[in-house]
């Protein structure tokens, strides 16, 4: 079993193999005169500490994307306070106020669309998601879920990797499938699990890494140019 400080040095990340070609291990940075900004829109229903990351990777100039509109499902959620924060467009979409899964993936879809997005980013979202949004965006949605795909998909993948006794897990970032957590995978970070661990402090280390890989996922994703530092 891995102690904490080990555990920095084995951390790694991984993307499929159509992106590996020149992709070295460690921090990369992208070429921000690719092309037109990516646009994106969010869909988060948590506290946001992604949509935070994605902004700050934009802000620092690592990731050549603008945040069109960020939208949310939970009235009470945190991410409101951070989207404010950062001063990004966001719209409440309650699914309570939807009669069908459908009619809340339209409004959705209408909204971004509104809004110019190109590449929609499931950071946190809920909610399961209907063809109604998948064929709105085709080959353009991601999502990032908290395990080493195609390991423990689903809710609680924290807890499911703790219960399993796996001794690594990690995050993944995957294009969106009508089944949940399915899509082809674009990059993971692996996280080791400590003899101590709780579901709170590997889920922490887990965003750690999330927010590290997301950003660079949807880059690949969208052949924006890679190179290494
Ligand atoms: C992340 O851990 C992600 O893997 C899961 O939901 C969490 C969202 O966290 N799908 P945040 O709202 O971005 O802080």
């Amino acid at each position: 079993m891995l102690s904490s400080a080990d555990s920095a040095t084995a951390l790694s990340s991984l993307v499929s193999p159509p992106f590996k070609h020149g992709f070295k291990h460690g921090s990369v940075l992208l070429q921000k005169d690719a092309a037109e900004p990516l646009r994106l829109g969010v869909m988060a229903s948590g506290s946001g500490s992604n949509l935070e990351a994605i902004a700050h990777a934009i802000d620092q100039g690592k990731f050549n994307a603008r945040i069109e509109l960020v939208i949310y499902n939970n009235p009470r959620a945190k991410v409101v306070d951070r989207a404010n924060r950062l001063g990004v467009p966001i719209r409440l979409l309650d699914h309570r106020t939807f009669e069908t899964r459908e009619a809340l993936d339209e409004a959705i879809a209408q909204a971004l669309r509104a809004a110019g997005v190109e590449w929609v980013i499931m950071a946190g979202w809920m909610r399961r998601v209907t063809e109604r949004l998948i064929s709105a965006f085709p080959g353009h949605i991601l999502n990032i879920h908290p395990s080493l795909l195609p390991s423990f998909p689903g809710v609680r993948a924290v807890e499911q990797a703790l219960n399993a006794g796996v001794k690594i897990t990690g995050c993944s970032v995957h294009y969106v499938e009508l089944v949940v957590d399915s899509g082809p995978i674009i990059m993971q970070a692996a996280v080791p699990v400590l003899l101590d661990d709780t579901v709170e402090t590997l889920q922490a280390r887990i965003q750690v890494q999330e927010h590290r890989i997301f950003w660079q996922a949807i880059a690949i994703a969208a052949q924006q140019i890679v190179k290494n530092r």
